[in-house]
């Protein structure tokens, strides 16, 4: 199976997703109607003013526009016009990609924190700093010209998930067509995926990372397949400082392999 779910297991986690997050009468979170209602001689609370909900869209629709789209700028035009994936009612803006698009190397990472929902762009806080550091380890910089010396990089969903949270499945499937379609338009030789929900997302299994990753992988787009590999989040390497040396095996994996195309 090509995607990360079966569609008719999208649409019906989809679905269900919609009915969990939201009253299915009005749209509204469902939080916002478990509240008791006030007893009748007080007035009204005033209802904090909520976001429109987000439009829906079948997952066949999404895979359309993404596959509609015929150059990155489009893409990322195309996203920012894009209300259907709930994340982007709280974030304040896309953020796409950084980088070089014509790099050997694209990295796929998990979800945009703070720092990247302010400037719009993947990997510039902390965790970037620190991938930044990792990708120097094998000689890559992404702000190089050098396709062979670059990294083309961004995430598996395009929005800050509020608070930082994990994407949850359904969003991660709404942004998936739109990856998939990156990753066809980018053509890198090697796609790096950094933590479990974009390495789970791309290779459409649930194995977590630690099994999962320092092997290499292969994802078939458009007409093509690209070696992938899964490897540790920046995110978790600063928590867990003791993993890096697994960390930096899978970069020298990659860089044996770039070497070697
Ligand atoms: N973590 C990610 O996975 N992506 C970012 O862009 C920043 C932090």
């Amino acid at each position: 199976m090509d995607g990360f779910v079966h569609s008719a297991e999208l649409a019906a986690r989809r679905t269900s997703a919609a009915a969990r997050d939201t009253n299915v009468q009005d749209g509204r979170p469902r939080a916002s109607l478990n509240r008791p209602s006030a007893p009748a001689s007080q007035p009204p609370r005033p209802v904090p003013r909520q976001p429109a909900a987000a439009p829906s869209m079948a997952n066949d629709e999404v895979e359309q526009l993404a596959a509609s789209c015929n150059s990155l700028d489009e893409l990322a035009r195309t996203l920012d016009a894009f209300d259907a994936c709930p994340l982007k009612r709280t974030a304040t803006q896309l953020c796409f990609a950084d980088g070089l698009p014509d790099a050997h190397v694209m990295i796929i990472g998990e979800a945009p924190g703070r720092d990247e929902d302010e400037q719009g762009r993947p990997f510039v806080g902390r965790s970037g700093q620190l991938l930044d550091k990792m990708l120097a380890c094998i000689d890559l910089d992404r702000s190089s010209d050098d396709p062979a010396r670059s990294a083309f990089i961004s995430n598996i969903v395009f929005w800050r998930p509020p608070g930082n949270r994990k994407p949850s499945t359904s969003e991660v499937v709404m942004c998936l067509p739109f990856v998939r379609r990156a990753i066809e338009l980018a053509k890198p030789r090697i796609v790096i995926a950094a933590g479990a929900t974009p390495a789970q997302a791309l290779l459409d299994t649930p194995t977590g990372i630690t099994r999962m990753r320092g092997s290499w992988k292969k994802i078939t787009v458009g007409n093509g397949e690209i070696d992938v590999m899964p490897t540790l989040h920046p995110s978790y390497l600063l928590r867990s400082p003791e993993a890096k040396r697994f960390a930096w095996r899978d970069l020298l994996a990659v860089k044996a392999k770039l070497l070697a195309m």
